[in-house]
């Protein structure tokens, strides 16, 4: 009679041990950070939608450990577009029979290293333009056709800020910008320029456009030289 009393001791024992573990690993498993629900419809201003396009990878980006063996630089950055703001040519081969958004969506969408090009995929700011090589087109050749004057216009500059530690101005334009996470963060983003807190997401509420400095360019004359 003893022996049974102890086992049913033991047994009740086991079970308010399961018991309990179970509730505190439950408990453990609650995120302190509520996600706000339903946030895709909040209602944001249309001309600065494009900005909370990737604000649901804001987190992973700020956990991301730099790779400073496939970093770039702004000068890598602008070294395959013919002008500033101008269409990147696509500096890798492309499969002619593989047509369709898809194709280069796979890669651009949302990055990622690839180890075929020893290279990380830098996001494409527009996933909604698909017919991508409308305007991205395959370097043929590595010097001019015919020698000319043709240089490139300045880029914009950085660092430009009220005071010491003031949010910089957004000194481009975005128009085929909104979509500040694309270029400002990431493994692809220039090193100069991969912001440090992406995880703040609504970037346009602390920087503000450069609409202030309009240089005029004069009449662009394309001079052939012979
Ligand atoms: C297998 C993955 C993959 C596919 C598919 C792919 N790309 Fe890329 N792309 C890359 C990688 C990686 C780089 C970076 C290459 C480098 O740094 O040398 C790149 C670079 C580029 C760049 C240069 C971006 C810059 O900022 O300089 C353009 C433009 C581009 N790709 C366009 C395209 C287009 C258009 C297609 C579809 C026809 C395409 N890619 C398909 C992986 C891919
Ligand atoms: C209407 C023209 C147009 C179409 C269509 C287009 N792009 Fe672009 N793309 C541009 C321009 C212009 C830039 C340069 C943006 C800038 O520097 O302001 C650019 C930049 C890029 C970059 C560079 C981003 C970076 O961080 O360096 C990538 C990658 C890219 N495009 C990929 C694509 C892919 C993939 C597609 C198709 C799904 C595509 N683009 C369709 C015009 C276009
Ligand atoms: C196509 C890639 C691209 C996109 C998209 C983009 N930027 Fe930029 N940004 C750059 C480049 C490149 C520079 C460096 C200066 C230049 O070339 O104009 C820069 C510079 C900046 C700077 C100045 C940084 C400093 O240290 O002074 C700020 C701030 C900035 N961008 C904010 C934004 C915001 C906010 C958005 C979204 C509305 C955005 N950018 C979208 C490429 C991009
Ligand atoms: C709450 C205000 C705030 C928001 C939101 C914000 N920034 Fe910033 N940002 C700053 C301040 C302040 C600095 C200057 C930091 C310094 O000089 O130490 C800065 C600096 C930068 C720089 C220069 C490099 C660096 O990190 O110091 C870039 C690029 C940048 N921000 C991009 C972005 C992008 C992209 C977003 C949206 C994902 C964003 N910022 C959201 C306040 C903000």
């Amino acid at each position: 009679m003893k022996r049974i009393y102890i086992i049913l001791l033991l047994v009740l024992l086991m079970v308010s041990v399961i018991f309990l573990w179970g509730k505190s690993y439950k408990e453990s498993l609650r995120e302190a950070y509520v996600p706000v629900e339903n946030i895709h419809e909040v209602n944001t201003i249309p001309s600065e939608e494009g900005v909370f396009l990737r604000e649901e990878y804001a987190l992973e980006y700020e956990q991301q450990p730099i790779d400073p063996k496939h970093e770039r630089d702004l000068e890598q950055y602008y070294h395959n577009r013919a002008f500033y703001g101008g269409p990147p040519t696509i500096p890798h081969p492309v499969d002619e029979m593989n047509m369709g958004s898809k194709a280069c969506l796979k890669c651009h969408q949302n990055g990622g290293y690839v180890d075929q090009y020893k290279s990380y995929a830098p996001v494409t700011p527009h996933p909604d333009k698909i017919n991508c090589r409308q305007c991205h087109v395959p370097q043929k050749v590595n010097s001019l056709f015919v020698p000319s004057s043709w240089h490139k216009n300045q880029s914009t500059k950085i660092h430009n800020q009220a005071l010491v530690g003031s949010p910089p101005i957004i000194p481009h334009p975005i128009q085929l910008r909104e979509n500040c996470m694309a270029c400002h963060a990431g493994p692809t983003a220039p090193k100069e320029i991969r912001t440090t807190h992406p995880q703040r997401v609504n970037c346009r509420q602390c920087h503000v456009i450069n609409d202030k400095e309009q240089k005029d360019i004069g009449s662009f004359n394309r001079k052939v030289i012979n």
